[in-house]
């Protein structure tokens, strides 16, 4: 893992990635075993005991702007389409799955969209809903906390 591109304050709580099986997935399997057999209150819990990280502060995505970082293995996009609005999303692209940066740093945006570097699809800064160019999948939804000036996303 590379975190040297991330925001100076990007520094993962936990390692992921453990012999090529992610923990998430994992421990989604694990759920969805328990809510088979109807422990549902357990399958929750599981789904629950997904990582937070630390991903940035509150200054490093200017309003208007979005920007990629690279934290827990995967590289998430975090957005701040108004003020004290964050969202965060997956990187990749839903066309062919190249990252919305060529490295961690700014995503090109114009308006109230992201733009992909390779083939120009748009994704809304605030849903991630796809808005034009050749998807109209959506880009996966991460969840994204924000305490006091720490932004955290959890996954
Ligand atoms: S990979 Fe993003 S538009 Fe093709």
């Amino acid at each position: 893992m590379n975190d040297s591109f991330s925001c100076h304050s990007a520094k993962p709580e936990v390692t992921e990635v453990r012999a090529g099986v992610t923990r998430r997935a994992a421990l989604s399997a694990f759920a969805a075993a328990l809510a088979t057999v109807g422990l549902t209150s357990l399958s929750e819990s599981a789904y629950a005991a997904a990582k937070t990280y630390n991903i940035c502060k509150t200054t490093d995505v200017r309003v208007g702007s979005a920007r990629m970082f690279s934290i827990g293995g995967r590289s998430i996009v975090v957005t701040q389409p108004k003020r004290a609005v964050f969202r965060a999303f997956a990187a990749e692209c839903t066309h062919e799955g190249v990252t919305l940066s060529r490295k961690p740093g700014n995503v090109r945006t114009s308006g109230s969209v992201m733009i992909c570097p390779e083939h120009g699809a748009r994704f809304d800064t605030t849903s991630g809903a796809a808005k034009g160019g050749p998807t109209s999948q959506a880009l996966g939804k991460i969840k994204l906390t924000v305490s006091g000036t720490q932004v955290r996303v959890s996954f």
